[in-house]
């Protein structure tokens, strides 16, 4: 089987790592990437945003799969457009890739579902900003304001604050943009990222993974893209991690398919496990970065085979997945200033070490490989447990260098030492 994946993070490099373990894939190839990714597959170049270039690509590489990364083409129909062209593809038609790319659509199929989620309002009016306000945040009893971007905006358009002048500022800022704003309920508890498999109503979990999306150790500083993750949780019940799947996933699965839209793809839940269980945060549409590197560092079966199953309506068939034993975290390496404007152009030294996988990388004429993005690289370790999986990790990132640089030093740390309790 030839795979044609989309995108070109350390997400991407990561899936092309997992397919390449499947004996039955035969070609990898790869559009836009990365410096890293041109390692491990035919690198092309590509409108990602564009389903007719996207499947002039994929005959050209005679892919038998594509795989669609990042939201963006999923929401405008890209992976419609490759199966309308009969080749099978990995990722949901835009009419499903909603439950990301629009936020009332989420809350409404949630709310059909049965499922838990935060209390919500979209503000699309600058006069009426102030008394939603009122409605949320601290004077309600909620510890902080939940401001986000109504709009795809890659996890950077969340303001989590207890001061109102903050809130009220980055609200301002995206009403002034054109951007309603989605002001949400604070749900308390630690975060759960569970990606799923899906096709129509079968769902085959993946482990779970917990993400890190505040810039400084301790969650601190502005949100971000993800500063790292690990997988699996060592403190989260059996029982919880059932009933998200049967509980929401399914539930939601099913919604999909009950109004015209059957997702296909992968579905993945965000979740606060708060003091009366899990509620949601957000769904999303794709596979989720950086816990994506986490997670396939621990995939046994092949990923291939299993993607393939999903676009071609066999998941049901698969079986279940099987998992190295141990833990695994990643850690992203970022560039000075992010989640800021990103100093960028910069020589990176230690890149190409085994566990280093590439988001914002290119490699210059004279052969260099330099940062060209904001989070530039993303550093994977394993090991028998999480404690073993942090050192690899870190281990592997005291040999890189690239001036300005920045990553956190606590990724998967409260879950080693025992500290997280639901
Ligand atoms: N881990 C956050 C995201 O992928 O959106």
């Amino acid at each position: 089987m030839r795979v044609l994946v989309i995108g070109s993070g350390a997400r991407e490099h990561a899936l092309l790592l997992a397919l390449r373990r499947d004996p039955q894939v035969t070609g990898l190839a790869i559009a836009p990437g990365n410096a890293g990714t041109a390692r491990v597959a035919e690198q092309r170049d590509v409108d990602i945003a564009s389903g007719d270039e996207v499947v002039a690509l994929a005959r050209d590489v005679r892919a038998d799969l594509v795989v669609i990364g990042p939201e963006v083409p999923l929401v405008l129909g890209v992976a419609d457009a490759v199966r309308a062209a009969g080749i099978a593809c990995f990722g949901p038609s835009a009419a499903a890739a909603r439950i990301e790319g629009s936020k009332a659509f989420a809350k409404d199929v949630m709310s059909a579902a049965g499922v838990s989620t935060a209390v919500s309002e979209i503000v699309d009016n600058p006069a009426l900003l102030d008394a939603a306000l009122d409605r949320f945040g601290p004077p309600n009893g909620d510890p902080a304001w939940v401001v986000k971007d109504d709009r795809l905006a890659a996890g950077k358009g969340v303001v989590v604050t207890p001061d109102r002048e903050v809130a009220r500022a980055h609200a301002a800022g995206l009403l002034e943009a054109g951007h309603p704003v989605l002001l949400e309920s604070y749900l308390d508890g630690p975060e759960v990222s569970l990606f799923c498999v899906v096709d129509d109503h079968t769902v085959v979990p993946l482990l779970p993974a917990q993400d890190f999306k505040r810039v400084g150790d301790g969650d601190t500083g502005p949100n971000t893209g993800g500063m790292g993750a690990y997988a699996p949780l060592p403190w989260l019940p059996e029982d919880v991690h059932r009933s998200i799947v049967a509980d929401i996933v399914e539930p939601v699965a099913a919604e999909l398919a009950r109004r015209g839209c059957p997702f296909s793809g992968l579905l993945y839940v965000g979740l606060a496990i708060t003091a009366k269980g899990p509620a949601v945060v957000e769904f999303n549409c794709r596979f989720g970065d950086p816990e994506t590197q986490a997670v396939l560092a621990l995939l046994e079966s092949p990923l291939g085979q299993l993607l393939h199953a999903a676009a071609t309506g066999v998941l049901a068939d698969f079986g279940e997945l099987r998992w190295s034993d141990g833990a695994a975290v990643a850690v992203v390496l970022a560039a000075e200033n992010y989640p800021g404007r990103p100093r960028v152009g910069d020589v990176i030294v230690g890149s190409e070490a085994e566990g280093v996988l590439h988001a914002g990388t290119a490699r210059r004429q004279d052969g260099e490989i330099v940062s060209s993005g904001g989070r530039v690289l993303s550093v994977v370790g394993t090991g028998a447990d999480l404690a073993a999986a942090r050192a690899a990790a870190y281990h592997i990132l005291d040999s890189i260098r690239l001036p300005g640089s920045h990553f956190r030093s606590d990724i998967g740390l409260a879950a080693a030492e025992g500290r997280i309790r639901v």
